[in-house]
C-alpha cells in the first residue's frame, strides 16, 4: 500500500445547507451558476441558490445536457472569459458539475478545450468550482474527474485535475425529491459500479478499503431491498452520502484499480445515448465472466461479506449471477438493445470508437485488449 490522500472537498450535507453557500463562496466573487434542463426550477433549489446569493454579483448558464457536450460548455466558456467570472457554482448532477469542471479549466487555457481530453493541455489552473447535487450518482461533487462528449465525433472521454475538484459541495437530500425514478435507479447502479471498479481487481490485502468498500455495497443493496422507502429522507440521504464516497478516492487509494466497464460503457452513451449507469449494467455482469478467472478471489470475497452467498467451487460465478439479479430487481437491463438489432455492426463500431480512443489496454492488469473487449461485447450485445 502507498499513497498520498486528501479528499479538500468541504460537505455541506443535510437539509436546508444550500444557505451556506452565501458563506462559502467568497462575498466578493462575481460567481457563474451553471445548470441542466431546468429540474432545479421544479424543486425549490433553483429559488434557494437566488437567495443564497443575494449579495454576490451573480450571472447564470442553463442548458448543460446529459452527457455534457463541449459544443454548449464552450459557450459556458466564453462567458466565463468575458464576464471575467472567478467563482463557479455547479448545480445539478454529474453532467452538469462535470460541466463546470470543463468550463472552469477551458477559461483558463489559451487553446481548444478538447485538447484536455485528448491529453494536450495538463490541467494545473481553474476557475474554482463549488457544486450543489441534485442527483446523487457520479460522486463529481467531491472528485478531481469530468467526463465531456464532443457530440459531432461522438467521442466521450474523461480528464482528471485536482484544480478543478470542487471547494465545497452541498449534498441536500430535499434535492432529491423531484428525481425521475429511472434517475434514482441510475444512481445506486452507478454507485455500486464505482466500487467495483476499485474493489473487484486482485486481492491485497488492504482491509479498510476492502472492509468499507463492503460496506458501502451493503448499503446500496439494502436501499434497493428498501426500495419503497425512497421517499424518506433516511433513504434519500442514505443514498446521497453513500454514492458521495463510493467515489471520493477514499476506497481506491493504494490498491489497483479495473474502469473498463466505464470506458467500454462510455462508448455506449456516446454511440447510442444509454444512460451512463445503464451502459454500465449492460457491460459490467458479461465483463465479469469474460475475467472471471483473474478476478475469482475478489468475486469470492464479494459474494461472501456482501451478498452472503455459501462457499464453493463455483462462488465466484454465483456472485456474477447475484450482481446481475441485482440490476434486474431494479429493472435494469445487462444486455444492450438500443443499437437497432445488428449485433454485428454494433459490437465492431464500439471496437473501432475502443480503438480511436486508445482504450486498447483496460483494466487492473492492463489485460483487456480489443480481442477482450469484442468477447465481452458479443455476450453483452443482445
Ligand atoms: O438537466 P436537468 O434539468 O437538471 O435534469 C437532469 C437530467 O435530465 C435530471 N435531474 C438531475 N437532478 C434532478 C433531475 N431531475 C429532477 N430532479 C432532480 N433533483 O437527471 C438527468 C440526468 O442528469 P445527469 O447529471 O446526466 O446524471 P448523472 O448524475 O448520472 O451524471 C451522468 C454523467 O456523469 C458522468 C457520466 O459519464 C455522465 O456524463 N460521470 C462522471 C463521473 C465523475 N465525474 O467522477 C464518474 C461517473 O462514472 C460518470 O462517468
Ligand atoms: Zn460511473
Amino acid at each position: 500500500m502507498e499513497f498520498s490522500y486528501v479528499n479538500p472537498t468541504q460537505i455541506h450535507f443535510g437539509q436546508g445547507k444550500i444557505a451556506s453557500i452565501s458563506d462559502a463562496i467568497p462575498s466578493n466573487s462575481k460567481v457563474l451558476v451553471i445548470y441542466g434542463g431546468g429540474s432545479i426550477k421544479k424543486n425549490g433549489v433553483y429559488q434557494q441558490v437566488e437567495s443564497a446569493l443575494a449579495n454576490h454579483s451573480w450571472l447564470e448558464f442553463s442548458g448543460v445536457e446529459p452527457n455534457p457536450t463541449m459544443e454548449t460548455l464552450d459557450k459556458a466558456v466564453a462567458l466565463v472569459k468575458a464576464e471575467n467570472i472567478d467563482f463557479i457554482l455547479a448545480v445539478g448532477g454529474g453532467s452538469v458539475i462535470d460541466g463546470a469542471k470543463y468550463v472552469a479549466a477551458t477559461a483558463r487555457y489559451d487553446g481548444a478545450g478538447w485538447d484536455i481530453l485528448l491529453g494536450k493541455h495538463n490541467v494545473t489552473d481553474a476557475v474554482a468550482i463549488g457544486a450543489v447535487l441534485t442527483l446523487p450518482a457520479t460522486g463529481s461533487e467531491s472528485n478531481a474527474a469530468s467526463v465531456i462528449t464532443r457530440a459531432e465525433t461522438q467521442d466521450k472521454l474523461p480528464f482528471f485535475s485536482p484544480a478543478v475538484q470542487p471547494k465545497f459541495a452541498v449534498l441536500d437530500a430535499d434535492a432529491m425529491k423531484t428525481l425521475p425514478e429511472r434517475q434514482l435507479i441510475n444512481g445506486l447502479v452507478d454507485a455500486w459500479v464505482h466500487i467495483c471498479e476499485q474493489y473487484l481487481t486482485l486481492p491485497t490485502g488492504a482491509m479498510v478499503q476492502d472492509g468499507y468498500a463492503e460496506a458501502l455495497l451493503k448499503n446500496l443493496l439494502v436501499l434497493a431491498e428498501q426500495y419503497d422507502q425512497r421517499e424518506t429522507l433516511q433513504w434519500r440521504e442514505n443514498l446521497m452520502w453513500t454514492a458521495n464516497q463510493a467515489l471520493n478516492g477514499l476506497i481506491g487509494a493504494g490498491v489497483p484499480h479495473d474502469w473498463a466497464t466505464h470506458m467500454i460503457g462510455h462508448e455506449l452513451t456516446a454511440l447510442y445515448g444509454v444512460d451512463h449507469a445503464r451502459s454500465l449494467a449492460i457491460i459490467q455482469p458479461s465483463l465479469l465472466r469474460n475475467q472471471l478467472a483473474v478476478k475469482k478471489a475478489k468475486l469470492e470475497q464479494l459474494g461472501s461479506n456482501v451478498f452472503a452467498l455459501a462457499a464453493g467451487d463455483d462462488l465466484a460465478e454465483r456472485t456474477i449471477d447475484a450482481i446481475e439479479a441485482f440490476y434486474h430487481s431494479l429493472n435494469v437491463a445487462t444486455q444492450l438493445t438500443e443499437h437497432g438489432g445488428d449485433k454485428t455492426k454494433a459490437v465492431n463500431d464500439v471496437i473501432t470508437q475502443l480503438e480511436s480512443h486508445n482504450m486498447v489496454k483496460l483494466g487492473e492488469h492492463q489485460a483487456i485488449t480489443l480481442t477482450q473487449s469484442r468477447e465481452i461485447l458479443e455476450l453483452a450485445v443482445n
